[in-house]
This record gives structure tokens, sequence and C-alpha cells, in this order.
């Protein structure tokens, strides 16, 4: 009898999983069991970091509650999510980039306008912009789900001092596609690095700070909905942004206010957001 080879061993399980009925899940399984086996047998992986794979797997999951998504910041800080973002982007759409661990569903609809956030969340600024079809026609209806963290690097989820779904909010755009709100300038905010990913960003010696930005998410009926940011031209952190989520096309100029821009602000930034046909949600 001569041993069992890694080779044999992968065939094996392959051969054990060929019968899955689903063809997608089918080709799911076979395409990660192979990348899995290639990977242990590439690196030589020894029984000690399988274990501390499987503990740090394990950690990770038991960070995660209804407001922590530990595996989702995991996913982010290993370029997976924008991974996943480009293989699924629609040409000629506005990019998108990673959705991050802090959205919240269920922020309140709020009027065109208004102010998502508190005088003392940060510097007041206006966003505007159209949301059109890849025509450029305004589409009626659109709904834009944005959040951000106030001025101490913070969501609210984070920030027993923030009420809830402060800097969160909900507009709907009516025939025109423009959209406007009220918020404060994003800042550098750095990712919690008090779990399983705080420990990995360490030992590869990472730093773990996000470009500064908006969450974005615009939708419309018949159109494929966008998960994005809208980051600030002038952070510093737009080349080396830990979750790889910076896009060109996404940064803005948050210019200051002059003459014709609302008194109430600071800064205005301009971003349209284009939707291309599709399926909703
Ligand atoms: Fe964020």
């Amino acid at each position: 009898m001569t041993a069992m080879t890694p080779e044999q061993l992968t065939k094996q399980v392959l051969a054990a999983y060929a019968g899955t009925p689903d063809p997608r899940l089918r080709q799911l399984l076979t395409s990660l069991i192979g990348h899995l086996h290639a990977f242990a047998v590439e690196t030589g992986l020894t029984r000690q970091e399988w274990l501390a794979g499987v503990e740090f797997l394990t950690a990770t999951g038991q960070k995660c509650d209804d407001e922590r998504q530990e595996f989702i910041l995991l996913s982010d800080v290993l370029g997976f999510s924008s991974l996943v973002d480009l293989i699924n982007a629609s040409d000629g759409a506005t990019e998108s980039t990673v959705l991050g661990p802090f959205y919240v569903p269920g922020a309140p609809v709020r009027a065109m306008g208004e102010q998502i956030g508190r005088p003392e969340d940060g510097s007041p600024t206006l966003v505007h912009g159209r949301v059109t079809d890849r025509a450029g026609r305004p589409l009626n209806g659109a709904t834009l789900d944005v959040w951000q963290t106030a001025g101490n690097g913070l969501y609210d989820t984070q920030d027993p001092q923030q009420p809830r779904f402060n800097l969160r909010g909900i507009f709907v755009t009516g025939p025109d596609g423009a959209y406007q709100f009220r918020t404060v300038r994003p800042v550098s905010y750095p990712i919690p690095v008090d779990g399983p990913v705080g420990g990995l960003l360490r030992g590869a010696g990472r730093h773990n700070w996000r470009a500064a930005h908006i969450h974005a998410i615009v939708s419309a009926p018949g159109c494929r909905p966008v998960t994005t940011h809208i980051f600030d031209a002038e952070n510093p952190y737009l080349d080396s942004d830990t979750v790889f989520g910076v896009k060109d096309s996404l940064i803005k100029q948050f210019r200051p206010a002059g003459p014709g821009d609302p008194a109430d602000v600071s800064f205005v930034t301009d971003m349209d957001f284009v939707l291309a046909a599709g399926e909703d949600g």
C-alpha cells in the first residue's frame, strides 16, 4: 500500500460533493474546496496554524452581535468585499463600494434638505445632486439611505451619547431626481480593533483608518440599487483606506460655501448618482 497523496484526498473530497443537486451550489463548493486544499498544500499548513485559523474564525463569530458584524469587517480588511463589488458592478452606473458593518436598516424618512445630525457633530455641510438613469433621465421616487459618523469618528451605534439614528436618514426624490440633505463634513475614523480583526491588522502592520466618507444606498423602482460612499477629496487616507473602499469616481470636493449657497452650511459637495435598469433590491 502506498500512502495517500494530497491530490488523491482532494479528488476524493471533490467527488463526495459532485452530486450536489443545485448546480450553482455545486460550482461554489467545488471551487471553494479546490482553492482551500490548494492553499493548505501550497503553504504546507501546520496543525497549529490550522487550529489558530479555527480559533480566529470562532472568535470572529463570537464578536458578532446585533450591531457588530466582525465577519463583514474581516471581509472588508481582506479586500474581499471590494472584490465582490467589482465583480457585480453595472457598466455606466455609479461605482459601488463596501457596505461596511455599521449599516442599520429602518432609518427615518426625512424631508428633503433636512439636517441628519446635531450642531455638535461637526462642520455643517450640504450634499446635493441628482439621481438619474444611465441616459441621464431623472429618477422619480429614488431613495437615498445615508449614514455616517459624527465628528468624534463614531457611529450612533458605537456612541451612547448620540441618539438612535443620529446622522442617518432616508431621502426620496421627486420627478426632477434631485436630492439634498444637510449633514456634517465626514472625518477619518479608525475601524474597531478590539476584536480578532484588530489582531489581524496589528499582525500585518497595517493601520486601521478609513478615508472620510458618507455612506449611501441609492435605489429606485426598476433599477439595481448601488451601495456606495462619497469620499472627501482632501482626506489623507484616500490611498491607504483600511478596507480598500476608495474609487476615484467617488472622491468629491467639499468646497467652502460661498455666495448662492445656503447660509447655514460651511461646506457644499455635489454628487450625482446613476442607476442601471434591473431588479429592485
Ligand atoms: Fe463608514
